[in-house]
């Protein structure tokens, strides 16, 4: 059955890859974004995109009335940790106050079920074992703060109005049409950095590790999380999943891969390129050693798994990143 699905943040880098899997599955899109870190050029020209900062409850509740929606995606967000060490304010205004808007809209226009992205990085802390959805929530910044009570607020909001509700504890997220110019996202942001030339910065000794999920695979999480059915995703509480995949991988094993990937890229268009290996700065206090996710309970529930693996990925990102720059 076709449903009217509205993703906030949809012309971000997870959410635009959302919209893409909800239009192929023959549903119906609309988005709200401010157009702060996402751009037009990621959505169909066909999209009704309604640029608004979810801060503005009026506005939300404008663009939730225009678009009718069945469902809701809530991608939209602050998502800069540093800048929530420095603002507090203003993430809370965004990742709180923002969703409160969006769940009142959806309250407002019978919406049956919210999707959220949560974050398994920022909740479950230092883990050096993929950590489970029981781990015990720590979040040490305002940022992981804003997602644990969002995860809270959408609970409450199941219960008292009857939605279903799902968060999906994202991993390190990264892929075709990632943000290069932030913190976050090291593959786009070396990829961006050897593409213009320039040499890639490891903080301290890289010995950092993440579970890296592909972009794609996040978006078939969320077309899963949306359209399953009410026994998978049960109306008047809170469902919270990981994705990821189980996989460690610290910052060297990633960054060598990603130039091997990008040298691969370049040589299937007939060019023969080198990159200067990086140079290591200084550590970036309060970095993670290790964080990784156990995804298996998406699998039991949503029947979803990670399908792209780590080479795979990184050649795809890479080839999306060599087109944009010979679009630029
Ligand atoms: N990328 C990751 O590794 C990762 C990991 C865990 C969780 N997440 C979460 O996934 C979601 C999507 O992140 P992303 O990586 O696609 O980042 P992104 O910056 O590409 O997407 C966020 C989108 O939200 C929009 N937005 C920001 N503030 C807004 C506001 N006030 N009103 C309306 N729109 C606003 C931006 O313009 C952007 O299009 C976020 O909620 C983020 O916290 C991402």
């Amino acid at each position: 059955m076709s449903m009217r699905v509205m993703v906030t943040g949809g012309a971000g880098f997870i959410g635009s890859h959302v919209a893409d899997a909800l239009l192929a599955a023959g549903h119906e899109v609309g988005v709200i974004d401010d157009l702060s870190t996402g751009s037009r050029d990621n959505l169909p020209a066909t999209v009704p995109l309604h640029v608004v900062d979810i801060r503005d409850r009026d506005a939300v509740f404008a663009a939730f009335a225009a678009f009718r929606p069945d469902v809701v995606c809530h991608q939209a967000a602050q998502m800069s940790v540093s800048r929530s060490v420095r603002d507090p304010l203003f993430d809370a205004e965004v990742n709180a106050i923002g969703l409160i808007n969006v769940l009142d809209a959806a309250v407002a226009q019978k919406c049956g079920r919210v999707v959220f992205a949560s974050s398994g990085g920022v909740l479950y802390g230092e883990q050096t074992s993929p950590a489970a959805e029981e781990t015990p929530a720590d979040p040490v910044s305002p940022y992981g703060i804003t997602k644990w009570v969002g995860e809270r607020y959408l609970k409450f909001y199941a219960a008292e109005h009857g939605l279903g509700a799902m968060a999906l504890r994202y991993a390190n997220v990264y892929g075709p049409r990632q943000n290069p110019h932030g913190e976050a996202g090291v593959v786009a942001i070396f990829l961006k950095r050897y593409l213009a030339g320039q040499t890639a910065t490891i903080n301290g000794d890289g010995h950092y590790v993440r579970d890296y999920v592909y972009g794609g695979d996040v978006a078939r999480a969320n077309l899963l999380a949306l359209t399953a059915s009410d026994a998978a995703v049960p109306r008047g509480q809170l469902t919270s999943l990981n994705i990821g995949t189980g996989v460690g991988t610290d910052v060297v094993a990633l960054e060598a891969r990603i130039r091997h990937g990008l040298v691969g890229v370049m040589k299937e268009a007939g060019r023969t390129t080198s990159y200067p290996a990086p140079l290591h700065g200084p550590a970036r206090p309060g970095d993670l050693r290790s964080n990784l996710v156990d995804a298996s309970r998406a699998g039991t529930v949503l029947g979803w798994r990670p399908e792209v693996g780590l080479e795979e990925g990184i050649s795809q990102t890479a080839a999306w990143f060599v087109t944009q720059q010979a679009a630029s």
